[in-house]
């Protein structure tokens, strides 16, 4: 079987992508597999097909890229390729679809509303509705990109930013407490957690001159174990499975939860379709926790696809 590990990205994701990527390629040459990296370029599907490969491994993240637009090319084209299809990449990339169907389906997530650039310029922004201090979202963004905490009146100017990725945004209530997430990986179809975890911002990258520590939204994690009672645990992975069944989701993606420490409740934030894929990441990370190495998370993730693919053949024949 040949592999191509296809990275690239928004320029906000791109070194995070092609990071991902060597790690991915190193472990499946250690498994055994031939492998060969390549951007995501305009001739993508012509050096895929020049390399002869059999099943592309996606590392590639962000608008324009991950969002359903690589799965929408390799699905066209017949390639066979890990993750999310399009469809379901498409709706995960958008947070605001995503809030829609978590609501829809019982899976709890902060209070939330849509903005318009043309309402915000108009003065039109009600908090009033959210109450202060809360989050600003670019829709279509990912690692951390695109986000602000609006602390108070003052800060509003800060919700500016955001509209220079996407139009409209999402304005959602802050939820003191802490970062947990929860993988969730397909196994013969069936979607299966694996532990959940604390994520703690990496010290380094901190700025700790808020008295209320709110967070600075850097997107570097370390891994701690989830030190919570059993029940908030499980409604998590619950919530997790959920997402990931009502969204389509593939092989493997990634949901994000805030455990209030106001009523010690879980809220869904996101589901991630191409979730972090470094050694040192959130989703490995769970996986050490479940006695899994790297290299088998990664074979497992690539064996998944792979199998539906070979599933797929046989149908058509
Ligand atoms: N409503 C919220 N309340 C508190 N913290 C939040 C909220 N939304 C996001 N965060 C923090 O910001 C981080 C990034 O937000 P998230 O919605 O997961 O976007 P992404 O990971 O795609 O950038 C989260 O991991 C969390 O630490
Ligand atoms: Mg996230």
């Amino acid at each position: 079987m040949r592999i191509a590990v296809v990275y690239g990205g928004t320029s906000s994701e791109r070194n995070a992508s092609a990071e991902n990527a060597k790690y991915i390629d190193g472990a499946l040459r250690e498994c055994g597999y031939e492998t060969c990296m390549i951007p995501y370029e305009k001739d993508l599907v012509r050096t895929l097909k020049e390399q002869r490969t059999d099943i592309v491994f996606v590392c590639v993240q962000g608008k324009g890229h991950g969002d359903g637009t690589i799965q929408a090319i390799l699905e066209q084209e017949g390639i066979p390729f890990t993750g999310s299809g399009f469809h379901a990449a498409a709706i995960i990339n958008d947070k605001i679809v995503s809030k829609l169907l978590f609501e829809r389906f019982g899976i709890r997530t902060p209070k939330w509303r849509i903005l318009t650039g043309k309402d915000y310029g108009e003065g039109l922004i009600l908090p009033e509705q959210i109450g202060y201090p809360f989050v600003a979202k670019a829709p279509s963004e990912g690692g951390s990109f695109g986000i602000a905490l609006i602390r108070n009146e003052k800060e509003l100017e800060k919700v500016a930013d955001i509209f220079s990725y996407d139009d409209p945004i999402l304005i959602e209530e802050f939820i003191e407490g802490d970062f947990y997430t929860v993988g969730v990986i397909e196994r013969d179809g069936i979607p299966v957690t694996l532990p959940c975890v604390r994520g703690v911002e990496l010290e380094e990258e901190t700025e700790n001159d808020d008295p209320k520590k709110l967070k600075v939204f850097t997107g570097a994690y370390a891994v701690r174990e989830a030190k919570l009672p059993r029940q908030a645990v499980a409604q998590m992975e619950d919530m997790a499975r959920k997402a990931f069944r009502i969204t389509g989701a593939e092989d493997a993606a990634r949901i994000d939860f805030m455990v209030s420490e106001q009523d010690g409740l879980p809220y869904a934030l996101e589901i991630n379709a191409v979730p972090g894929l470094k050694p040192r990441s959130l989703l490995p990370g769970e996986a050490a926790m479940a006695g899994m190495s790297y290299r088998e998370l990664i074979e497992e993730i690539l064996l998944s696809a792979w199998k539906k693919s070979e599933r797929s053949v046989h149908k058509e024949c």
